[in-house]
């Protein structure tokens, strides 16, 4: 797949510049035989006293055998890692695992998760020394591991899905049961957490919502029948429909947990529906996609709801520029929308396809400050993740939302959709989006400084 092809050279980049790194932090070793790094490469190393905690900090959480874990394998035990060094060494050097595009000298996360120079050399040091055992200790796998708790309320798609063999991306949508749906509602929410069917073909899973704007008359089964062509009445603002994103599940993500005291409402007067995104398959394959609900416990005083304030690139681009990245081109876009009301925001999201190359979104305050929100030096379409802020960002009425996305539309980008083509903005992978969320709740007086309750 294009995919795989784009991956390596950026492997093989990654690989040139960490040996020269590790090389150079070697080099150094030698002149001054006191550094930090030194004493790993003397030290004798075993799995678990050096090896056992990182992966626990670092990886685990993805890879474990626990349901629902994201990664294809576990890395819990010894046998488990030491029969995938070699793997694992070529993915921490090339800062492929664990999966973090965010740049963090631009703004921190609370969820941010990388390797430290110094953990690197610890593992890689310790593979070269023959990836020895140890003697086991303390450490219980399992309190990684939280305990499966019971949705409030299940929802899928109707019947198994079949994907035809093919070599196309599909964008699929799925009408849930709406009737039963609007008997539960309004439904406040604490969590989501998607079951996608089938990992081998799921992409990702979009959850919306969507209604007929005020004013236009349109009947129900039009509405229907909009809602079935969804790509151009996304995008089309004269279309009676507005389509809003209430959660999703990408590569990455898998539990959409709020912090604590926010919750999620889903309100009548919405139709709500999956969009899943599947990628192609060379033989036919079945899903069955699920999203299961976790209610907000009502007892609890004070709860406040989550709102988000979205920029779509195809509406907010300055000097009303059209949303094309022609063919054979590279293309930078701006877009910036103003926030109507005192926010303080507690998660940022971007969303983006293959010809994206890197994310760039900041605030600029009415008193003119510059508030970093996010920087992807290298966007990867495969780590959409949801970042988190440690402390509340309040962000002023009129503050101006930026957000600048490169794109690449040439040869260079390998991951391009081919054959060549000028790419308009729609929800299929082969075209365009420009997408900035940024989750919150209206300010208060007490939210300056406050860390986000995020659940432990
Ligand atoms: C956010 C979840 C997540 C974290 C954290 C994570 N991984 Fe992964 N890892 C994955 C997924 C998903 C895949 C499969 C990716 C694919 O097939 O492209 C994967 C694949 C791998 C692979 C196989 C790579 C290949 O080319 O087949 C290795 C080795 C690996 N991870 C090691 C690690 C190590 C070591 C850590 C911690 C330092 C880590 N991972 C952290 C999710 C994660």
């Amino acid at each position: 797949m294009r995919k795989r092809s784009s991956t390596i050279i950026i492997k093989l980049w990654v690989v040139l510049f960490s040996s020269l790194f590790f090389w150079a932090c070697l080099n150094k070793k030698n002149l001054n035989s006191t550094t930090n790094h030194q004493t790993i490469l003397d030290a004798d190393l075993n799995y678990y006293d050096h090896i056992q905690p990182i992966l626990q900090e670092h990886c685990v959480h993805c890879h474990s055998d626990a349901k629902n874990k994201v990664a294809p394998f576990s890395l819990t035990t010894f046998g488990e890692v030491q029969k995938r060094t070699k793997m694992i060494q070529y993915v921490i050097e090339n800062n492929i695992m664990p999966p973090w595009p965010a740049n963090p000298n631009y703004r921190h996360f609370k969820n941010e998760n990388y390797l430290s120079e110094k953990k690197k050399i610890y593992i890689t040091t310790w593979i070269m020394q023959g990836a020895k055992e140890g003697t086991p200790n303390a450490i219980n796998d399992e309190v990684v591991i939280k305990k499966n708790e019971v949705p409030g309320v299940t929802l899928q798609i109707k019947d198994t899905f079949y994907l035809p063999a093919g070599n196309k991306d599909l964008f699929q949508r799925f009408a849930l049961d709406q009737k039963w749906l609007n008997e539960q509602l309004p439904i406040k929410i604490r969590k989501f957490r998607f079951l996608p069917g089938n990992k081998k073909i799921v992409h990702h899973t979009e959850f919306l919502k969507g209604k007929i704007k005020d004013k236009s008359n349109i009947d129900k089964e039009d509405f229907e029948n909009l809602l079935s062509t969804l790509k151009n009445e996304y995008i089309d603002k004269k279309s009676p429909l507005s389509i809003d994103y209430v959660t999703g599940w990408f590569p990455g993500i898998i539990v959409d947990e709020l912090p604590d005291g926010i919750y999620i409402e889903l309100d009548t007067g919405f139709h709500y529906f999956f969009l899943i995104h599947y990628a192609p398959s060379p033989v036919t394959e079945k899903d069955f996609t699920r999203l299961e609900i976790y209610p907000y416990d009502k007892n609890i005083q004070q709860a406040r709801r989550a709102e988000s304030f979205s920029l779509h690139g195809h509406s907010h681009l300055i000097n009303d520029e059209k949303f094309l990245i022609p063919k054979n081109e590279k293309k930078t876009l701006h877009a910036t929308k103003k926030i109507d009301k005192d926010i303080s925001v507690y998660s940022i999201l971007a969303h983006m396809h293959h010809v994206a190359t890197s994310v760039l979104a900041y605030a600029i305050t009415p008193e003119k400050d510059t508030v970093p929100l996010l920087k992807i030096d290298h966007w990867d379409f495969d780590w959409q993740m949801e970042y988190k802020l440690d402390e509340f960002l309040i962000l002023p009425q009129d503050t101006e939302v930026h957000f600048i996305v490169e794109y690449d539309n040439t040869d260079n980008n390998t991951e391009r959709p081919l054959p060549p083509k000028d790419i308009p903005y729609s929800f299929d992978a082969d075209d365009e989006m420009m997408e900035l969320f940024l989750h919150y709740v209206e300010t208060q007086e007490k939210d300056k400084g406050l860390k986000v309750p995020w659940p432990q």
